[in-house]
């Protein structure tokens, strides 16, 4: 059955051109302060004690009689004994005039109780509600969320960079009571007005016959409303001006069923509408407080900053849950992290003593293109960094740890996706040596395993690519897709099946929809999306290697490939490219890239152009859109290019291509 649908699209017999690359060890001094150096957890997580393995995690939290828990109880309330007057939250405007104030546990627990006080005699919500969140990177998208999460209150945050009918539509999709938004954000130097958006996603709720009851809009001046659009009467209220008659409540923390669903996120998947992700309370919680601790490495007296937006599931499980779990200060920074300069993010992790930094290779990538030299300015130290979101080409892993880490940092490249909660592979860091471009292997507990198209299992060092599957379930699994259970079996477990009607779990292999390849060591390199690859003469090449490849050529700042038709070969590759600052583009230049490729992977792989742009078109959490640039080399329609972070681009790369060149 899988062989015939599998032909186009998995890379199960991908060529595999990777060299395999060194190993880098942690320090001395990393592993004498590390929270995991007993090589014991693998024993202890071995496959012959699962699943009561997961009650280590299970025990790092603190629990109601009944097996009952509550997640806010767990971030906030638990901490107030010893770390009352610890900040938990450092929040960082865009603005660097505006000072960085420093929330500690006993002032969120005083904010999070007076909101959620507000949240339920207000707008009359209880456990199980679901309501919707469109907040910015500020402080009060913690304080929302926690205060649901103390509710019972489903929360559901939509990314703030997503249109008002983004939001809308899943507004209604998950049949939220509130909306709560904020006025408006600061994003590289400018005040946006937000509350436009909620507008927009009032009435395309509306238009799918699930209007929010209310709406309560966050004011990012308190006592001052700073957006242009303006408050409907009876419908939008703002917090900031409510609040003052909730001084002093106090609310009982609800004891919730570890299976009672904590949040929703949702994933757009490749085809579809955008599918929720239902997290539980206690698998969830358990999951990333367990990983924080022992991946992250994350102690109380850390000062710990992961740049990505909460509205992702990294900043859902390592901004606020799992690092506020184990008492820890989290940084939220609002902006841009190159505004106003390449120096921002290094002066804000001296001034703060950030000594764990977590992002993606698409910041690395932007940090490196914006100046080589400059983290090498301040006098910040890093004790541990983390990789997410997209593979990482070697020569950027190796910027990051010699530049950004200075050498002193260990890193993990920790792979996982939005259905999974938390890290599924990853090194563990004072355990394992890290391998630039692969993630490692899977985390003690998560057995991930390479299958074919025919559902073979491919063996360690068989230089091969396949599908990569989880085995085993896991505590931070979500618990369906809202309201479409089926799409969750259909989507993630039907394709490996051997038993549909099996009550085994052995029968039922989590497919998570990436290529891998498993080395001799038994760490994972993973390829991408398995949509992400192009068949060039019956020879599956894998995005990814190919922007690598172009990626060693020193003058290159990002790259990304894209499939067009050929009449001969079916697809070839088109490269595009955005060089480092003061780089001039020169035929000379896209011929010395296009050679790197056919050297590294071989001509098969060598472009048929390579266009140089001034940037590529990006989603606003910094993915390439490879969609639209593969739209400009065919030349056929972009579609909505709105919600790109730099929609003007588009126009720009349009005429070079029409141009030729
Ligand atoms: C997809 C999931 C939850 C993390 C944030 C993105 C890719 C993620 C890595 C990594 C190589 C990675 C995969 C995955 N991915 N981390 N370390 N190395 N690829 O969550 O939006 O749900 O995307 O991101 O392709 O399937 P997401």
């Amino acid at each position: 059955m899988a062989k015939q649908e599998s032909t186009e699209l998995t890379e199960a017999q991908l060529a595999v051109h990777w060299k395999e690359e060194g190993y880098y060890h942690p320090s001395a001094k990393f592993i004498a302060q590390a929270n995991m150096t007993d090589t014991d957890i693998l024993e202890r997580f071995g496959e012959k004690n699962f699943p009561e393995c997961y009650k280590e995690y299970a025990d790092l939290l603190t629990w109601f009689v009944g097996g009952k828990l509550n997640a806010c109880y767990n971030c906030v309330d638990r901490h107030l004994p010893k770390n009352r007057n610890k900040t938990a939250i450092h929040f960082v405007p865009e603005p660097e005039g505006e000072p960085i104030q420093h929330i500690t546990y006993q002032e969120l627990w005083v904010r999070v109780n007076e909101f959620a006080a507000l949240l339920r005699e207000f707008c009359g919500l209880k456990r199980g509600d679901r309501v919707t969140l469109h907040l910015p990177m500020t402080a009060e998208l913690p304080i929302t969320m926690l205060a649901c999460a103390r509710l019972g209150v489903i929360h559901s945050q939509v990314f703030s960079g997503f249109s008002g009918q983004a939001c809308g539509e899943r507004i209604a999709d998950s049949q939220s009571r509130v909306l709560i938004t904020a006025d408006s954000y600061y994003r590289a130097g400018k005040l946006l007005d937000h509350k436009k958006s909620a507008d927009i996603a009032v009435e395309t709720a509306k238009a799918e016959k699930a209007p929010p009851e209310r709406v309560l809009v966050w004011q990012r001046h308190p006592g001052k409303y700073s957006a242009q659009t303006p408050l409907v009467q009876g419908r939008d209220f703002v917090v900031n001006d409510l609040l003052p008659k909730y001084r002093g409540h106090r609310i009982e923390p609800e004891h919730m069923l570890a299976t009672d669903p904590l949040f929703l996120m949702y994933t757009s998947g490749s085809t579809g509408r955008p599918k929720a992700c239902q997290h539980s309370t206690g698998g969830y919680l358990s999951y990333v407080t367990g990983t924080s601790k022992y991946i992250q490495d994350i102690h109380p007296e850390d000062v710990y900053w992961c740049m990505a937006d909460i509205g992702w599931i990294t900043g859902h499980s390592y901004i606020v849950y799992g690092p506020l779990a184990l008492a820890a200060s989290s940084v939220v920074y609002e902006g841009v992290p190159t505004h106003p300069d390449a120096g921002r993010s290094w002066r804000i992790a001296e001034e703060l003593g950030v000594n764990i930094f977590h992002t993606s290779p698409t910041a690395i990538r932007a940090l490196r293109r914006a100046g080589e030299d400059i983290p090498k300015k301040y006098n910040y130290h890093f004790k541990h960094m983390t990789t997410v979101g997209e593979p990482i080409e070697p020569e950027v892993w190796r910027w990051y740890y010699n530049v950004v880490g200075k050498g002193e940092a260990v890193i993990v490249d920790t792979w996982w996706q939005t259905e999974n909660g938390g890290f599924l592979c990853s090194t563990v860091p004072a355990l394992s040596p890290m391998k630039p471009g692969s993630a490692g292997p899977g985390l003690p507990g998560i057995y991930p395993v390479i299958f074919d198209d025919d559902g073979k299992e491919l063996s360690a060092g068989a230089g091969k690519a396949g599908n990569v599957c989880i085995r085993n379930p896991w505590p931070g699994l979500m618990q369906t897709i809202w309201g479409d259970p089926d799409r969750m079996t259909r989507q993630y477990f039907q394709r490996y099946c051997k038993d549909k009607d099996s009550k085994d779990w052995r029968d039922w292999p989590y497919f998570a929809g990436d290529g891998a390849v498993l080395a001799q060591d038994g760490y994972f390199r993973i390829l991408g999306r398995i949509d992400d690859v192009i068949n060039v003469a019956g020879h599956r090449l894998g995005t990814k290697e190919l922007e690598s490849a172009a990626l060693t050529v020193p003058e290159v700042a990002e790259a990304a490939v894209v499939p067009v038709p050929d009449e001969i070969k079916g697809r070839v590759p088109e490269l595009y490219v955005s060089l480092k600052p003061g780089v001039k583009a020169s035929p000379e230049l896209s011929a010395k890239i296009a050679m790197a490729i056919a050297e590294h992977i071989g001509p098969i792989a060598k472009p048929n152009h390579v266009w140089i742009v001034p940037d590529m078109p990006k989603t606003r959490s910094g993915k390439i859109m490879r969609r639209i640039l593969t739209a400009l080399s065919t030349k056929s329609d972009t579609g909505d290019i709105t919600t790109l972070a730099n929609p003007e681009v588009v126009e720009i790369i349009r005429s070079t291509v029409q141009a030729g060149g």
